[in-house]
This record gives C-alpha cells, structure tokens and sequence, in this order.
C-alpha cells in the first residue's frame, strides 16, 4: 500500500522536487512520526527545522482551530487581530530596534522581499552574498545561493550586481587557511573585494547567514561577524541576517544573531515561526522600513490569518515550555556526546554547532579531510532503520545534521545518539 502511494505520487509530481525518504507519515505528534504500518520514528529532521515545538503541537491546533472560524484570509483589503497580535509579539522576542514587519509565506519570499527593501530603501544596487549560503529558490533568492551550483543550472542569467564572498568556514577554508594561524583572511578578501569589484557606496547590503545552514552546518567566528557588523555601519551597508533556518530557538536563543552579539539592520524569518504553517517575515528598524514607500511590495497571502495565529501559539509555547533553555541544554549535552565520540571514530571529521544545530561531518582520512558521503549513506540507513530520521546537507553530502525539536528531552536525545552512535561503530566496522 505504502509502495502503490508512492507510485502515484511519483506520476504526479515534478522530478526537480526531491524527497527525503519514501515514508508516508499518518500521524505526526510532538518528536514522533507514525506510518500507516505503525512504525514510528523519532524526526531528527523536523521537517526541515520547521517544527521547532513538534508536530501537531496542541497549542498551535486549538489556535488555529479557533482562527478557522473567525477569518481565514484578507489579502491586504481589511485588518485582522491575528496578524497585529502577532506582529506585536515577534516585536518582544526580535532584538534590539528590528520592530517593523514584512509578512510573507516562505523563507525565499522572505529573502527576495529583504533585497527589495535593502536596494529601495539605499538606492544602491549591489548584493554581497556568500559562497556556500542557501537563501532559497525564487529566480531573487537562488541568485544569492550558491551550496551548490546544481541548483542554478540552466537559470542564468540570474539577478545581477551580485558578489560573492568566502564564507568564514574554518574547517574547509576557501582560501586554503588553518584556523590555528590565519588573520582572518576570507574577511580581508571581502575587504579587497570593495576595492577591486564593487565600491562600498554601492553596496546595498550583504547577507549572511549567521550559521550557515544546508551549506553545511558551519558555525563562523564569532570576531568574523563583529568586523562585518562594523564594517557595515563604517560604509552604510545594511546587514541581513538570513535567519530563516537559525531562527525561532533553533541555537538556544530566539535569533542566532543573539549568540554572537551582532545587530542586524534586516532580518529574515521563516520555517519554526508558526510550527508549519506558511508564514515569513522581513523585521527591520522603522528608520529603514519608513524608506520602503507604499506599493513598494505587497502580498496576497502574506501574515495569513491562520498562520499568524499559529505563529502567536508558537510564540506563546516556547515561552511557556522553557523551550530556549531546553534547546540550549540538550543541544550542550549532544554537542558534547558527540565530541567524544568523535575521539573514538576518526570517520566523524569534524563536530559543530550551537543549540538544537549540530552538524557532524564524515570524512575519509583525518588530515587530507575527503568527504565521505558513503558513509554517511550508511549511517543515515542504520538510523532511519532503527526509528530515526536524521538528513544531510553541505555541498558533498558528507556531513549529518541534528536539527531535532526544542521540546526533545535529555532522554530522547540520548536515545538518538545512542542509535546514531551504533550506526558509526557498525559502518566504521565494515570499512
Ligand atoms: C537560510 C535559509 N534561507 C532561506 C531558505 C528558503 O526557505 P523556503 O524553502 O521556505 O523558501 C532556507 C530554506 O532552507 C534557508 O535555510
């Protein structure tokens, strides 16, 4: 039954849109995922770092169960309590002077509108994005991607006045460096790069991803993006933080920006913000956000009233659950399980992360560091046999990420590195 499912599935969808797994899912309740055969997984993946609180989670569908019978859509014509509830409430929880919204439906909607309101509100053109940075697929936002170039193939020509800096990955350097030694290169590249390619009053903003999300799970220096802060300010460049992957707790605080100390001039929100329902915001300061004139962009469905009473309960349950705190607890306590087991498997070439945002990256030999994507083929098949779902990213495909909900508890994550643990003794075994 599953397999005929999945046969007519595959007659009616696109090839270009690729699935994870072949499970059907019946029931999907907090951490857990049941088939229709009753086999039940723990969603390590949370369907794409989107269900920060779980799925189904019971605040959020009595919530919307509720907005069902008041108003379902308004596409801009009249006002609706859930969307000013919530704008009120993301206000509390964005940092620092970020207190003005966009509202959309997807991160790459997110994206395209922050490029929009950064080029209108500077009158300049130029985007500097990052090489490895995922900002979506919109012809805008896959223009600033580039984790791969499989993604941009046979799309050209693209947006223009976009350049492209290394993104400050320190166990891959792009310029060759060792962390050990480096001054901090990649960031003097991106200082000769406004000197040879672009001149600074040019420059409308650069985005960044403050953990760089399915290019890879890599955490940069935290002094990295001190200097792009001021270097920003220095030239009148707004920052973007993208944190549409790293947002709503994902790394034990609201914003990752918040872990680093860093203010952006624009945000971009999205996946965990209302627990699966289509929902993105643009935050920025109400200086910029009183430069993007009326009719400057629009939505139809954008702060959809059901999203935004999901995105209220969200809010309302991280809070009420402690769940910041939890995600950065249990996110200590596996960063460190894996660090050790990093000691006994050499395979495990490097591990990484802050919060709920772990990525574990397998490598062939320790110093050349070659990626292994078999192995983690294998890894990934043992623990998805084993009731786990785990799923990958970075260009090579080598490296697993742990993107669990906030509500996992110690119990739970123990289970799962316990499982995942087996799995690289079992496959390392067979090397
Ligand atoms: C950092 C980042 N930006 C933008 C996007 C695009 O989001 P969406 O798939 O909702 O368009 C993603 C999706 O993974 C992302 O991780």
């Amino acid at each position: 039954m599953p397999d005929n499912l999945i046969n007519r599935a595959k007659k009616l969808f696109t090839p270009a849109l690729v699935f994870h797994t072949d499970i059907i899912v019946k029931k999907a309740q907090g951490l857990y995922v049941e088939t229709s055969d009753g086999k039940q997984y723990m969603d390590f993946s949370s369907g794409l770092a989107t269900t920060n609180i779980g799925h189904c989670p019971p605040e959020v569908v009595k919530a919307v169960k509720k907005q069902l019978d008041e108003i379902i859509h308004s596409g801009c014509i009249f006002r609706y309590h859930s969307e000013i509830l919530f704008a009120e409430k993301l206000k509390e929880i964005t940092p620092g002077k970020l207190d003005m919204f966009f509202f959309s439906n997807s991160g790459a909607e997110a994206v395209e509108g922050a490029i929009k309101l950064a080029r209108f509100a500077t009158k300049r053109q130029g985007i500097i994005a990052y090489t490895g940075a995922f900002h979506g697929r919109t012809m805008g936002a896959v223009s600033l991607t580039t984790s791969t170039a499989k993604y941009r193939r046979n799309y050209h020509p693209l947006l223009p006045s976009i350049f492209r800096a290394p993104y400050p990955y320190c166990y891959r350097c792009f310029l060759g460096q060792n962390p050990d030694t480096c001054s901090m290169d990649c960031f003097g590249y991106l200082k000769k790069m406004l000197r040879h390619e672009i001149n600074p009053d040019e420059v409308a903003a650069i985005i960044i991803e403050p953990v760089l999300g399915e290019g890879g799970y890599v955490v940069p220096p935290i002094h990295y993006l001190k200097e792009l802060r001021n270097l920003c300010t220095e030239y009148g460049i707004l920052l973007i933080a993208d944190e549409v992957q790293t947002g709503f707790g994902r790394t034990g605080k609201w914003f990752a920006c918040e872990r680093f100390g860093i203010m952006p001039d624009i945000m971009t929100i999205a996946k965990g913000i209302a627990s699966g329902f289509p929902l993105s915001a643009v935050a920025s300061t109400k200086e910029i956000m009183s430069r993007w004139l009326p009719g400057a962009h629009g939505t139809t469905f954008g702060g959809n009233p059901v999203s935004c009473a999901a995105g209220i309960a969200t809010i309302e349950a991280i809070l009420k659950h402690r769940l910041l705190e939890n995600a950065s607890r249990v996110g200590d306590y596996a960063l460190k399980r894996l660090i050790g087991m990093q000691k006994k498997y050499p395979v495990m070439g490097d591990v990484r992360g802050l919060g709920l945002m772990i990525g574990i990256e397998f490598v062939k030999h320790v110093p050349d560091k070659n990626p292994d994507r078999e192995f983690l083929k294998k890894v990934l098949n043992k623990c998805y046999k084993n009731g786990l779902i785990l799923i990958e990213c970075g260009i090579d495909k080598n490296i697993v990420r742990f993107m669990p909900p906030l509500i996992t508890t110690m119990e739970e994550m123990e289970k799962a590195l316990e499982i995942f643990e087996k799995a690289v003794a079992e496959s390392a075994a067979r090397k």
